[in-house]
């Protein structure tokens, strides 16, 4: 068997390795039209930072695993193709500003249908909008061979993306269920993921519940961040502490203790796009209530990273222009180099706009990355990028933590204290550094949701 995936991404590159690890028998090629990208995953420097993936990617590039260019060759080779490419929020048009952009999607069945001499299988990796599967089928069939459409919608999150891979909560197939054809193409993908995955945990639904799941789960997730959000602002406003508060809820089993740590508002390239792309879908099945309801998850989030850069300006005395400020982090989330709608491109925006002068530091985010989130040219006299976390804050009014990377909580804030501009601040976004202890070395303290400090 053969397996093509279209698309060399964050889900991409890593959902093949593990697959190609997991069945050395099966011949697996990542293919995509950047070639860049492609001569990065055959280099020693992946374009895609994720712990344990480089080690992993040695272990089988070459023998049943190969990125390649040549898309057509690829795909017509595959028994099965995975389309696993961006489907990033429609800019133009109709919809803009709500629904996907399938674009890319569009252009990668027409391929699968130019490169095949026969049926395959065609699973959509990517999320979908609801009903994205028939685009795809009516594009392939134009071919005038026989193939079947299967959702397959990824969970891995970022940073954790080879431990969800190798060990996930399930594994979600859906196809057309009501036909033996359609029955038999879910259970040859199933098969594959059987070699590692407990059968009870691989899911078999229609096509449709499958791609809306992939929505919901991501909306469910976001709303949970949103929501604690929101508490964070009451706490700061009665003297409360949200973590604690989250912990008590958290322990209420039907609650759960997951995904409940307040932050200065969730990033990354799903929850934003997949609660758009929800609100779009129902206000055009004409659900307007529906739409509101989880547009106000978004609204959240946006209100949140708004509220922490006013508080920054608030308490600095309503002036940072000219101010040095370090930051601490610009990834969406730690372990991860991805800045996709990264909170941190929206707070560093703000605190541009206020004339501050901004030294960062991210252990994997390039500087050209940074430059190019914020709309900024190298050479900029208004940003500097620094090699250490103290060399940051060195001269700086304020730190500002934005992604919770681990090296953050070790530092030395004794030393870095002392080579900072007095009175020095340190605004936790993450809440995960130890305030007590920094409010006693001196700094003002201010966290998310913390009405007991500075
Ligand atoms: C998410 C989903 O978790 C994953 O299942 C889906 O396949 C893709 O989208 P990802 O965006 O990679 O994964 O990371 P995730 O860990 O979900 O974090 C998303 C954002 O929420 C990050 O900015 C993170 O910092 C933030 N977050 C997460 C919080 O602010 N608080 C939390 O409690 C959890
Ligand atoms: P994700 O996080 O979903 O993996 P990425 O943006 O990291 O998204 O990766 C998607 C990849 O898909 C990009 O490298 C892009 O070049 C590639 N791609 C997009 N359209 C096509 C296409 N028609 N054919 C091949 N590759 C494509």
């Amino acid at each position: 068997m053969r397996i093509c995936c279209i698309g060399a991404g964050y889900v991409g590159g890593p959902t093949m390795t593990v697959i190609a690890r997991k069945c050395p028998d099966i011949r697996v090629d990542v293919v995509d039209v950047n070639r860049e990208r492609i001569a990065a995953w055959n280099s020693d420097s992946l374009p895609v930072f994720e712990p344990g993936l480089d080690e992993l990617v040695k272990e089988v590039r070459g023998k049943n695993l190969f990125f390649t260019a040549d898309v057509e060759y690829s795909v017509e080779k595959a028994d099965i193709v995975f389309i696993s490419v961006n489907t990033p929020t429609k800019t133009y048009g109709y919809g803009a500003g709500s629904a996907s952009d399938l674009s890319f999607v569009e252009s990668c069945a027409r391929s699968i249908a130019r490169a095949s001499k026969d049926g395959k299988i065609v699973v959509e990796k990517s999320t979908m909008p609801v009903r994205t599967a028939e685009v795809i089928k009516t594009i392939l069939e134009s071919s005038g061979y026989k193939f079947h459409v299967l959702s397959n919608p990824e969970f891995l999150a970022e940073g954790t993306a080879v431990r969800d891979l190798e060990n996930p909560d399930r594994v979600l197939i859906g196809g057309d269920d009501a036909t033996e054809e359609g029955r038999a193409a879910i259970e040859t993908l199933a098969s594959i993921y059987a070699r590692w995955v407990p059968r009870e945990k691989i899911i078999k639904t229609n096509l449709w519940s499958s791609e809306l799941s992939k929505l919901t789960a991501n909306a469910f997730l976001a709303q949970r961040i949103s929501s604690i959000n929101a508490i964070s602002a009451l706490c700061e406003a009665t003297g409360a502490d949200v973590d604690q508060v989250a912990a008590a809820v958290g322990s209420d089993s039907r609650i759960g203790s997951k995904f409940l740590k307040s932050s200065v508002g969730y990033g990354g390239s799903c929850f934003q796009k997949d609660l758009l792309n929800l609100i779009y879908l129902c206000e055009h099945f004409n659900l307007p209530k529906v739409a509101d309801y989880w547009r106000a998850v978004v609204d959240m989030n946006a209100f949140q990273k708004r509220r922490f850069s006013a508080d920054i300006v608030e308490r600095m005395f309503k002036n940072i222009s000219g101010k040095r400020i370090a930051i601490f982090g610009f990834a969406f989330k730690e372990n991860t180099n991805d800045t996709r709608e990264s909170p941190a491109i929206d707070i560093c925006r703000d605190l541009l706009s206020e004339c501050a002068r901004l030294a960062f530091y991210d252990p994997k985010v390039s500087d050209g990355q940074i430059l190019s989130d914020l709309g900024l040219s190298e050479g900029d006299g208004r940003v500097e990028f620094c090699k250490s976390p103290y060399e940051a804050a060195e001269n700086s009014h304020a730190i500002v933590l934005l992604t919770h990377w681990d090296e953050f909580r070790k530092l030395d804030y004794e030393k870095i204290r002392k080579t900072m501009q007095t009175p020095a601040w340190i605004f936790d976004g993450r809440n995960c550094l130890d305030h007590r202890l920094l409010a006693e070395i001196g700094f003002l303290v201010r966290g998310i949701g913390k009405g007991n400090l500075a």
